[in-house]
């Protein structure tokens, strides 16, 4: 203030900075009272400055919408659009305003295009209101008492935001539904829809209205979960309230997420409901849940005579002898079109039958997933099925599968075409014009006979050459065409391609790339990673590789070399003869059953590594993917983490990583999906989670076969705090042979490490000591994710509970639990 006094620039920039704060609330406005109207670029924004409705192009769209976005973010930031199929082209002389009660969009000929269409009223106090939840209300009545008359809430667009509701309304009979867009920059509604199926309130993904490609499964009332999402129980802290609603008046479901996190659901034009949420230390959505998984289960995604193939980029090919229907579509991603043939066919087609008389003929296409036939006959042979689909013009492709000639008329949709790792799939035959099919043209006999004799002098000379660059090759290889960098060998692509035999032994894959089995020429066995979706130079990617390099520990697989060509990234590891953890652990009656001793030295062996990793290295490395996949074993069952170090290679790009780790986000720590700084914590937590799998020698999150839903950490946890008996905890396999008080110690400290607040998780280190048994480790208490599983735990099934119920010397005081939920003791006691 003293300094104002004497200082009248000072005083004068107050005064404006005042000045232009008023100026903000007055274009802020979050209402559109009656005798207002939004016109050209103005807008209203709600009161918490959240979001933001105005008109609005979409992408390279020339046309505006009614739209509103997320205020602070830039990226793909829309989250609903009043006026979908209806655009204007003139934002200036089209206005939305208060009419006859209702809140309505003219167009530049001042006819109504869009209206809320609910009341017909002359009352001067309706207003729209835009909420800071993203909801635009529509109110009559005093500012003290609105009376709510509509809300986008009841009418989405593709987006779901938390509090609005998806569902069914009794009393207008209507289904309030996501629809995708037409494709990234027209929101006209588009062919995939997400709705509520009243006759057994589970939630449908559907193609066209007409046909459902994936189910939620029914709501179940005790474990608040759908049947089919058994992972809504194990998301931290994201997603803490679910509510499903069913009276005779609606029926809906609705989340609500803590405050200080931006997240949505949306209907994506790929036909797929993604859960994103924004990262504010990266700027970009961050997709932590998706359904369908994979892009080819989306049905007829590549539209018609088109074939989707999980393998390629784009995703959908036109089959042989046709092309894609609208090109322009196509780029911008929509496939929905499909594809249209290049020739006609000779069938029912008068004019070729007069050019020549060639009957159609069939392409042959191997490993396919079919969709369902129209019809199907029984054919003694492939000719007697051929010569039905032929003599019916409306055939367009068949089948054969034994006896069993199916056959197909008019457009063929949902077209797979499988990898090897799908399955074998079937064979299809494609009715084309015989056209297509010819093979290319021949040359005539003058020109062959000179083709033929200078081919014959040259092949000599080219066999010289050939012998000549495979005798160069013969000797780089035995030189091992590899330098030593540092403690690291470079290696040349084309050695490892050598090794790998092309990479044709693939070992697995994982959330950075697929891993080849090689051989070196000392016969050495290696393992060689080629990694994708590299965001690196290749001097950067040399620098984090020498620092990897000299990563060295009993417990950490031990990087060999590398190759940095052009842009291709490969790593090349020591081969473990044992595999990965999980071919061991989980059920697989080729295996033998891995002991409780030995488990308990697995487990111990690869907490060590993570501590090395964590607190040893010169820069901390967070692993990012703790899982039983990326954990490898060596001779005598010697466990080695995998994959470290990679997260930070591949670049912070958690989108990507967390996208590709598919089906393995069971072990995410809830603070991946809040969007907050990742510290080693998020690698306790999947550790810990790890930890109840040595227990159950099962994954944790399984639904059962018919569909129920069992959550071992959660059972674990009660058993652990309630005192109950531990043996009923293992792996049945086991026959309840395992040291009772190592057992205790794993299920206390895997509860532990899965605390939601990563503060009251442990450090590895202590880990290590806790199972060393260096040290005590009090009562966990049950993480708040848990809780509700436990809440309702007497309706699930869990394991067939036989498994012996022998010892219960583990006792302890547990009358207040619940309190504990709330104040976590202490998670160490005392050194021993
Ligand atoms: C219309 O605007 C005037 C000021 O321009 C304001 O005083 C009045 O209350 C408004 N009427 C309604 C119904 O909002
Ligand atoms: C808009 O068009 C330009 C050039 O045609 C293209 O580079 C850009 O990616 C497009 N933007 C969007 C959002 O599609
Ligand atoms: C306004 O909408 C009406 C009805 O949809 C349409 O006939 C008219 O052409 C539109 N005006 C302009 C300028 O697009
Ligand atoms: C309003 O609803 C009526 C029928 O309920 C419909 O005929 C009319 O087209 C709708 N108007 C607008 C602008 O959506
Ligand atoms: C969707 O269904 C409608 C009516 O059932 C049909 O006319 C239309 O062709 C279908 N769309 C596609 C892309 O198949
Ligand atoms: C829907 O409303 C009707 C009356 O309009 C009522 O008879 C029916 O029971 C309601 N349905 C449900 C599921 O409550
Ligand atoms: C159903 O709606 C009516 C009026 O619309 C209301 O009076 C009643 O309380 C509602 N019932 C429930 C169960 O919400
Ligand atoms: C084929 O030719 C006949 C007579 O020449 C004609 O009636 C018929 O419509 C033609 N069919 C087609 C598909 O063009
Ligand atoms: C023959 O194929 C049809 C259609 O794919 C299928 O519905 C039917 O069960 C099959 N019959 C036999 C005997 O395999």
């Amino acid at each position: 203030m003293d300094i104002m006094k004497n200082n009248p620039i000072a005083m004068l920039a107050v005064l404006f900075l005042s000045l232009l704060f008023m100026i903000h609330i007055c274009l802020g406005a979050d209402t559109i009272s009656a005798n207002q109207s939004l016109s050209g670029d103005q807008t209203i924004v709600s009161a918490g400055g959240i979001f933001e409705l105005g008109f609005h192009k979409p992408g390279n769209s020339s046309k505006y919408y009614i739209c509103m976005w997320y205020k602070q973010i830039s990226v793909d930031n829309i989250v609903w659009v009043a006026n979908r199929e209806k655009p204007v082209s003139d934002r200036f002389s089209s206005e939305l305003r208060i009419s006859n009660g209702n809140l309505v969009l003219f167009n530049e000929s001042k006819i109504p295009i869009w209206s809320t269409n609910v009341s017909s009223t002359t009352s001067t106090s309706v207003s729209a209101v835009l909420r800071d939840d993203g909801n635009l209300v529509l109110t009559d009545g005093p500012a003290t008492l609105p009376r709510p008359l509509w809300e986008s809430f009841d009418n989405p667009a593709h987006i779901w935001l938390p509090g609005s509701k998806i569902g069914y309304d009794n009393r207008t009979k209507r289904n309030q539904r996501l629809i995708s867009w037409t494709n990234s920059e027209d929101p006209a509604p588009g062919l995939f829809s997400l709705e509520l199926e009243t006759s057994d309130n589970s939630y449908r993904i559907r193609w066209n209205v007409s046909k459902s490609y994936w189910t939620s499964g029914s709501w179940n009332k005790n474990l608040k979960i759908f049947d089919r999402v058994p992972e809504m129980g194990t998301r931290g802290n994201f997603v803490p309230d679910f509510t499903f609603v069913t009276d005779v008046n609606e029926t809906y479901f609705t989340y609500s997420v803590d405050n200080t996190i931006i997240s949505r659901t949306v209907m994506d034009v790929s036909g797929q409901l993604k859960q994103q949420s924004w990262l504010g230390s990266t700027k970009e959505w961050n997709l932590f849940w998706t359904q369908p998984q994979r892009q080819c289960e989306v049905y007829a995604f590549c539209g018609a005579y088109g074939s989707c193939n999980e393998k390629s980029l784009p995703f959908c090919n036109c089959l042989r002898g046709f092309e894609p229907k609208s090109q322009s579509d196509w780029d911008l991603k929509d496939y929905s079109a499909g594809c249209r043939r290049k020739t006609k066919l000779q069938c029912g087609n008068n004019i070729s039958i007069v050019q020549n008389g060639e009957r159609d003929k069939f392409l042959q296409m191997s490993s396919m997933s079919l969709p369902e036939a129209t019809q199907a006959v029984t054919t003694a042979n492939n000719e007697e099925c051929e010569s039905t689909c032929l003599s019916d013009c409306s055939c367009t492709a068949y089948a054969l599968d034994s006896n069993n000639c199916s056959i197909w008329t008019g457009d063929i949709l949902n077209l797979k075409q499988l990898s090897e790792d799908e399955g074998t799939g079937k064979t299809l035959y494609v009715r084309l014009a015989a056209s297509e099919l010819r093979s290319p043209k021949k040359h005539n006999g003058a020109v062959t006979g000179v083709v033929v004799g200078v081919a014959a002098g040259s092949a000599v000379l080219l066999g010289l050459i050939v012998l000549l660059i495979l005798r160069q090759r013969k000797k780089a290889l035995r030189l091992g065409k590899a330098v030593v960098e540092g403690s690291l060998m470079a290696f040349d692509y084309r050695y490892l391609q050598n090794a790998t035999q092309n990479f044709s032994e693939k070992l697995g894959g994982g959330g950075f790339g697929s891993v080849f089995k090689g051989r070196l020429p000392d016969s050495t066995v290696v393992a060689v990673k080629q990694l994708e979706s590299m965001s690196q130079g290749e001097k950067q990617f040399r620098t984090e590789i020498s620092t990897i390099g000299t990563i060295q520990h009993v417990n950490l697989v031990r990087l060999r070399g590398f190759c940095c060509e052009g842009r291709k990234r490969l790593l090349v590891y020591d081969y473990m003869s044992n595999g990965s953890l999980d071919s061991h652990l989980f059920q697989n009656k080729n295996s033998n059953v891995l002991d409780w001793n030995t488990r308990y030295q697995i487990a111990l062996g690869t907490a060590r590594g993570l501590v090395y990793l964590h607190e040893k290295c010169r820069d901390c490395i967070i692993h990012c993917d703790i899982k039983p996949e990326n954990i490898l074993l060596g001779d005598e069952y010697c466990p080695k983490v995998a994959d470290f170090g990679l997260a930070k290679l591949v670049g912070r790009d958690f989108s990507r990583v967390l996208t590709t780790m598919r089906g393995t986000r069971g072990y995410l720590a809830p603070e991946w999906i809040s969007g907050v700084a990742i510290t080693p914590k998020a690698d306790v937590y999947s550790f810990g989670i790890m930890l109840f799998e040595f227990v159950s020698g099962r994954r944790n999150t399984e639904p059962f076969a018919d569909g129920r839903v069992k959550f071992f950490p959660s059972w674990a946890a009660s058993i652990i705090i309630e005192g109950g008996d531990v043996l009923a905890l293992l792996d049945p396999n086991l026959e309840g042979n395992a040291d009772v008080e190592e057992l205790t110690r794993v299920c206390r400290v895997a509860c532990w490490c899965i605390q939601d607040d990563e503060t009251h998780r442990p450090s590895m280190g202590q880990v290590v000591q806790i199972l060393e048994g260096a040290i005590d480790v009090n009562l966990p208490s049950i993480p708040r994710s848990l809780e509700i599983f436990i809440e309702h735990q007497e309706n699930i099934i869990f394991f067939t509970e036989s498994s012996s119920r022998r010892s219960s010397q583990i006792r302890s005081n547990t009358s207040n639990a619940s309190s504990e939920v709330k104040s976590p003791t202490p998670l160490l006691s005392s050194m021993s």
